[in-house]
């Protein structure tokens, strides 16, 4: 004999089961979006934050933390007129190409050593720093 306890034990029990199955599949789901979400947004652009961090291990030595510049060193990026005037792609060429100091177009006399003296940056690391520098605003 199944008395009405049992009944309503296994019932309770199932029930229970039912709703932590679908609990689990709707927060799966609900991460999963998230997950879209966060890469779509790293998709989208560069990433700011590994520009900046790119830049400050790479150009900031000679240009500042803040790409304002160093004395006898780099110069300020911010307020380079040379810089807002070159589109992304010829900022990226004379990173990788620098200035010597005998150029005809250095302003110091102080060389900017090509690829900022790191020629294993790739130029997604370059257009990273470049995005960075595009949002220092005087
Ligand atoms: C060893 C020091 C040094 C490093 C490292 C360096 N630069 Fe420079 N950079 C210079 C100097 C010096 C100049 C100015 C040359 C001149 O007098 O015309 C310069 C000039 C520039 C200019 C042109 C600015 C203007 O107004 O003419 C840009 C843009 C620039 N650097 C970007 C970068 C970036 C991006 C990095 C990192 C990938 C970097 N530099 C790393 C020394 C450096």
């Amino acid at each position: 004999m199944v008395n009405r306890g049992e009944v309503i034990f296994a019932f309770g029990m199932a029930l229970l089961c039912f709703l932590s199955v679908g609990g689990g599949l709707a927060t799966g789901i609900g991460l999963g979006r998230l997950l879209e979400r966060l890469t779509a947004v790293e998709k989208s652009g560069p990433d700011l934050g590994r520009g900046k961090s790119l830049f400050t291990q790479n150009c900031g030595t000679c240009h500042g933390p803040e790409a304002r510049g160093v004395p006898h060193l780099g110069k300020d990026l911010v307020t380079s007129k040379f810089t807002m005037d070159l589109s992304d792609d010829q900022l990226l060429a004379f990173v990788r190409k620098g200035r010597a100091a005998n150029d005809s177009s250095n302003t110091t006399g102080i060389p900017m050593p090509p690829s900022g003296g790191n020629p294993s940056l790739s130029d997604d690391q370059l257009r990273e720093i470049i995005a960075y520098l595009r949002t220092l605003k005087n």
